[in-house]
């Protein structure tokens, strides 16, 4: 039967022999299947796993920094990118939510092809690619999503037309999940929730700012390390919230407020496709309410979504 060990073990063999002594490069994501991915990879080859953690500028409140130094403190060869101007400039003015992804997976595409140039003679690009991602053909996953979509966008860039080497495409998630224990990796970054590769960008409906992407992490960052304190983080499969395009009446003091609306969602699920939402304690949901109309300039009003998939998806957008 399938065990974490003997999957390490084999893997790590069998990467040894395939990569020998040729470079690879990998996007890390932040997220636990290309974390577990860049660890195995890591244990075959060392050095010549040339990682690259790419800052959107959409990820949560210090996510960047703390992930960042994470894998540094794992001992991986990563460098970070930061890229968030960037992506800001191609998001400006765009509203549509198929629009803003092609906008961030172009961004993508050319931020990572300029720093793969940046590795000499590199023969592999590594990704984190699981079973249900094979299967479906859509990953929930980030760069492979807009890899796809930009096949037709005329010539690949050049990472593309490396050698592709996928440790996990044969594992569930729960399977990529215990692989990485058995690698000792951070529970933490394993028990992370899913976050989608657009990350805030498909949270803000309608067009995206500096401002709003603020905004919208320190409500994130309010109900997130409120779940953890509560205990209630592990009991949801992913949670965030969303800035919504509307403003609302409000009073403070003897001022009447016109500002921003936040929903927040939380949902049960075992592999996204159908989805309830949870049933946070009132008092939590209070709380985190309170916390957020008082610490976050530019929100008067919180609601909670209740709406289940089908037919609302997990995301707004
Ligand atoms: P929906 O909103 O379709 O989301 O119910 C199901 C799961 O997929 C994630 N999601 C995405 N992940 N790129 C991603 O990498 C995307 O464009 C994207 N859209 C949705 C969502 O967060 C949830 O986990």
């Amino acid at each position: 039967s399938w065990t974490p060990g003997a999957f390490v073990d084999l893997t790590v063999s069998e990467l040894k022999e395939k990569i020998g002594d040729d470079k690879v490069v990998l996007g890390l994501s932040g997220g636990v299947d290309s974390s577990v991915a860049a660890v195995l990879l890591h244990q075959a080859i060392g050095k010549n796993l040339y990682c690259i953690f790419v800052n959107n500028g959409l990820l949560r409140k210090d996510e960047f920094e703390s992930v960042l130094h994470q894998y540094q403190d794992m001992g991986l060869n990563v460098k970070g990118v930061d890229a968030s101007a960037r992506f800001l400039g191609a998001l400006a003015g765009i509203s549509d939510p198929e629009l803003k992804r092609k906008a961030i997976g172009n961004t993508f595409i050319e931020v990572f092809d300029d720093e793969a140039h940046e590795i000499t003679d590199v023969t592999y690009l590594a990704q984190g690619t699981i079973y249900p991602d094979v299967i479906e053909s859509i990953s929930v996953n980030g760069p492979s999503v807009t890899i796809k979509s930009h096949h037709n966008v005329g010539g690949l860039p050049d990472f593309m037309k490396l050698k592709v080497v996928e440790p996990l495409r044969m594992l569930f998630k729960d399977e990529v999940r215990r692989v990485g224990a058995e690698l000792e990796i951070d529970p933490e970054l394993l028990g992370r929730h899913p976050f989608p590769g657009p990350g805030l960008a498909i949270r803000i409906l309608g067009d995206i700012t500096e401002e709003k992407v603020r905004i919208l992490q320190e409500v994130d960052h309010i109900f997130i390390q409120g779940l953890r304190d509560a205990m209630l983080y592990d009991k949801v499969w992913q949670a965030g919230a969303i800035l919504l395009p509307v403003q609302s009446v409000g009073v403070m003091g003897d001022e009447r407020t016109y500002e921003q609306v936040v929903a927040l969602r939380a949902v049960e699920s075992t592999d996204g496709m159908t989805a309830d939402w949870v049933n946070l304690p009132y008092e939590f949901l209070q709380k985190t309410s309170n916390a957020i109309i008082n610490r976050v300039k530019g929100v008067n009003r919180v609601v909670y979504d209740i709406s289940s998939k089908p037919p609302a998806t997990i995301e707004w957008e």
